[in-house]
């Protein structure tokens, strides 16, 4: 493995999202990833608009939610972050769980503060090339 792949490896984009920034669980979410051994690189808070959101999820503008999906990542603020530790994408998949709240393994963080597919509180990246283009969309603008 290149030092390259290897700084990939231990960075990761997440965003708390709407719902949860709302019902005030930024805190307890930041305390969950800390605990488990993340390092806050970057953080802010932000409003997507259409032209970020659009940009962020390009990778699902054909599918069916994608709509749904642009309509409530703009409705209010988000928390958005760059996290580093050791194998950090898989890592922050695993602490947050399936996308669907409903179904998400008790103790991740969709179960513990998401509501369905749509308002599930967390974003994580899903690979190395995600994380290029998400930070890039969130901290380069
Ligand atoms: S896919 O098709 O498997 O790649 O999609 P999935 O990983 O399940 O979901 C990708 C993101 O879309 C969000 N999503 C939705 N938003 C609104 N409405 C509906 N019905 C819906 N279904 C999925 C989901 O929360 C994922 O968001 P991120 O931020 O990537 O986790």
């Amino acid at each position: 493995m290149t030092s390259q792949n290897n700084l990939t490896t231990k960075k990761t984009l997440c965003l708390i999202k709407p719902d949860a920034v709302s019902a005030g669980k930024i805190g307890e979410i930041l305390t969950i990833l800390e605990n488990d051994g993340f390092h806050i690189l970057k953080m802010k808070m932000m409003k997507m608009n259409d032209d970020i959101a659009q940009k962020f999820y390009c990778v699902h503008k054909n599918k069916n939610f994608f709509e749904g999906l642009i309509e409530f990542m703009t409705s209010s603020q988000i928390a958005a972050m760059v996290l580093e530790r050791e194998d950090a994408i898989n890592r922050l998949r695993s602490l947050v769980g399936n996308t669907d709240s409903r179904v998400a393994a008790k103790g991740t963080i969709r179960n513990l503060y998401g509501t369905d597919e749509r308002k599930n509180a967390i974003h994580a990246s899903d690979g190395s090339e995600s994380v290029k283009h998400e930070i890039k969309v969130i901290f380069d603008n």
